[in-house]
C-alpha cells in the first residue's frame, strides 16, 4: 500500500511548511491533494484550468509534465505569475513527483 504514497511538501501563503502523503493511485492533483490537507486552496473551477486558484510555485526542480495550452492561457491572465509558476489542479500525484516541493501563490485582493 505504502508503494503507492509519495510525499509532497506544500508551503503555505504563512511560510509555514506541510508535508503530506500524496496517493498517487486515485487519479488526484496537487489542488486536490491540497484542499484535501484543508489548505487554502480554492480549487473554484474544479481543476479545468479555468480559475487559476491553485496557482502554486515550484521550488524543487523535478521535471514536470508539459504545460498544456489551457494552463499557459490561464497563467498568462493570472497574477503575480513567475518561471516556476504552475497551476496545481494540472499536476498530477505520480511517482515522478516524489519529494516535490511547491510554494502557494499569493492571493489577489482586488
Ligand atoms: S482549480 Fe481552477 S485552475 Fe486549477
Amino acid at each position: 500500500m505504502s508503494d503507492n504514497i509519495i510525499k509532497v511538501t506544500v508551503t503555505d501563503r504563512e511560510g509555514k511548511d506541510h508535508e503530506l502523503d500524496a496517493p498517487t493511485d486515485m487519479g488526484m492533483n496537487m489542488m486536490e491533494l491540497c484542499k484535501a490537507a484543508e489548505l487554502p486552496v480554492e480549487g473554484t473551477c474544479g481543476g479545468m484550468a479555468m480559475c487559476a486558484s491553485c496557482h502554486m510555485y515550484i521550488q524543487s526542480d523535478h521535471t514536470l509534465n508539459d504545460l498544456s495550452d489551457d494552463e499557459e492561457d490561464m497563467l498568462d491572465q493570472a497574477f503575480f505569475v513567475e518561471e516556476n509558476s504552475r497551476l496545481g489542479c494540472q499536476i498530477h500525484l505520480s511517482h515522478e513527483i516524489d519529494g516535490l516541493k511547491v510554494r502557494l501563490a499569493p492571493i489577489n485582493n482586488d
